[in-house]
């Protein structure tokens, strides 16, 4: 591979979205930044310089930092943000992936307006397992806030209330012709009649699960989270928050000049009111051979418009998600875990904190929102984990007690119990080097049922099952599928149900693993894995580069 060199500078830039201008953190002054793009074997360097008044760190999510744990970003976990006026380079070898991957800030909510595009290229020479694309394109979903998000968060958490919902989603930016003083703001995808385009998705939506339809076309999915899969036709699909998926889309032999909607809208089975139930818009606009009069009269036509599910349409999520399956060929092997040294059970949901003296708290009853796994809401502690961990001076930043036992068992589905709060802490579980795990993941409904998008750092996993209601710990595992699951790093917990995952503990490191819903993060649905070194020298932590950021 070669060496990639990125200038990512962080500083201020204004952007009119919904007739309302706003000042916002960017990388080099673009929303979405950057695409970076490398190839598999290639090692990135990435010169990020902080010339705002935030703090900040960036992740390049989905990309497995082995032994380089200290170039993953998030805040406080593998390393102190970088300060105003500082930089910090991030440098990794791209090993063994290739695929759509993103790039976003990992500090309080910065990712709304810092986040980009990651393309993996194959090695040079290696195909695709599908015929090649006519053209590659970044669909990058996102979030628009007319107020600024960093103002959205901290009312939140002075207030322990959810935080306000997003004004728009956007596609690669821009809101679309669905919301007031938008139109001039569409995505356009210009295209040919008759070939194949593949579309690189990618949900960096702060807080919804999407539904993504094109009108008239369908979409053949062959890779999630950078990972081929058995490919498969659908009308929609369903991306959540930190996931992305590739889409091979061909186009009409005979459509010269029409126009269709492509269109997002979110799936949450959260009480009404506290979601946004927008749409964003972009446009496919067939490439037109006519004269300018002609064509301004089909441009004056209709646009065909797709039907997405409804809002709570968990069937359809269901169906979708049971579909997804590893390609497990010789040259893409599926490496399930075939046996487990450790098996966990961890509930996953919200929950609420006692109001703290100073404050007058808008959670239930006058409580606090928090969120929970294993009833424990994660605090960030104020030095990083990973240095406290190389260094040995874990005293007073972290405890080894994450509980392996979640909180006293009811029908997580059913009735919640009357208590719902949760206890704070910044504890890690720790495996051994090379451990296999089994982790089932339970959703509860403390606060009602939801989905929640669970990301791994460090690791792809395997799904081997998922099912709604309770995990029966006798009669599931039968079920599970270890011939070709689908590997990923980000996977829904179902709301009112359960998913298991596995994955080889190979990554000596700190990892954070966190529902990639930003108000649940923030609410402390996240915990950290501390994996140990191995014996070998070649399965040991790197030490740290001299310019990592100091808290
Ligand atoms: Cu894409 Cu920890 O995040």
């Amino acid at each position: 591979g070669i060496t990639r060199h990125y200038d990512f500078n962080v500083e201020m830039a204004n952007a009119t979205r919904l007739c309302t201008t706003k000042s916002m953190v960017t990388v080099n002054g673009q929303c979405p930044g950057p695409e970076l793009v490398a190839r598999e074997g290639d090692r990135a360097v990435i010169r990020v310089t902080n010339n705002v008044a935030h703090n900040i760190t960036l992740h390049w999510h989905g990309i497995r930092q082995l032994r380089t744990g200290w170039a993953d970003g998030p805040a406080y976990i593998t390393q102190c943000p970088i300060q105003t006026g500082q930089s910090y380079v991030y440098n990794f070898t791209i090993t063994g992936q290739r695929g759509t991957l993103w790039w976003h800030a990992h500090i309080s909510w910065l990712r709304s307006t810092v986040y980009g595009a990651l393309v993996v290229l194959p090695k040079l020479g290696v195909p695709y397992p599908f015929p090649a694309p006519h053209e590659e394109v970044p669909i990058i979903f996102g979030e628009w806030w007319n107020a600024d998000t960093e103002v959205v968060v901290s009312q939140a958490i002075q207030t322990g209330a959810g935080p306000n919902v997003s004004d728009a989603f956007t596609i690669n930016g821009l809101p679309g012709p669905l919301y007031n003083c938008s139109a001039q703001d569409t995505f356009k995808l210009k295209v040919k009649p008759g070939k194949t385009y593949m579309l690189r998705l990618i949900n960096a939506a702060l807080n919804d699960e999407l539904f993504f339809s094109i009108a008239n076309h369908t979409l053949t999915i062959v890779e999630v989270d950078a990972v081929y899969v058995k490919p498969f036709t659908v009308d929609t699909l369903i991306i959540s928050p930190g996931q992305t998926t590739n889409v091979l889309l061909t186009t009409k032999p005979y459509y010269p000049g029409a126009n269709f909607y492509m269109t997002a809208a979110p799936y949450s089975t959260a009480r009404p009111g506290t979601f946004d139930n927008t749409t964003v818009a972009g446009i496919l606009e067939y490439e037109n051979p006519f004269s300018p009069s002609a064509a301004s009269f089909i441009k004056s036509l209709p646009l065909f418009k797709p039907t997405l599910p409804r809002i709570n349409d968990t069937d359809f999520v269901t169906n979708f998600t049971n579909k997804l399956r590893s390609l497990a060929t010789a040259q893409y092997p599926a490496a399930v875990p075939q046996s487990v040294d450790r098996r966990f059970f961890f509930t996953v949901g919200l929950g609420t904190l006692p109001c703290p003296a100073n404050m007058t708290c808008q959670g239930p009853n006058g409580t606090q929102m928090a969120a929970s796994m294993n009833n424990v809401s994660f605090v960030l502690p104020s030095k990083a984990l990973l240095h406290s961990h190389f260094t040995g001076l874990s005293s007073g930043v972290y405890a080894s007690d994450f509980p392996v036992t979640p909180l006293s068992p009811f029908n997580y589905t059913g009735t919640p119990p009357n208590n719902t709060h949760v206890k704070t802490g910044t504890k890690l579980l720790v495996l051994a080097y090379n451990t296999t795990v089994e982790l089932v993941m339970q959703d509860t409904s403390i606060l009602g049922i939801e989905s929640h998008p669970l990301h791994l750092h460090g690791f792809n996993f395997f799904v081997v099952g998922q099912g709604i209601g309770n995990y029966d710990a006798v009669n599931d595992p039968a079920k599970f599928n270890l011939v070709d699951p689908v590997e990923r790093n980000t996977v829904g917990v179902p709301a009112g149900g359960w998913v298991a995952i596995r994955f080889l503990a190979d990554n000596p490191g700190v990892w954070f693993m966190h529902c990639h819903l930003e108000a649940h993060t923030t609410w402390g649905l996240r915990m950290a894995w501390l994996v140990l070194d191995g014996s070998q020298p070649d399965q040991k932590l790197l030490p740290p580069p001299s310019d990592l950021p100091k808290c």
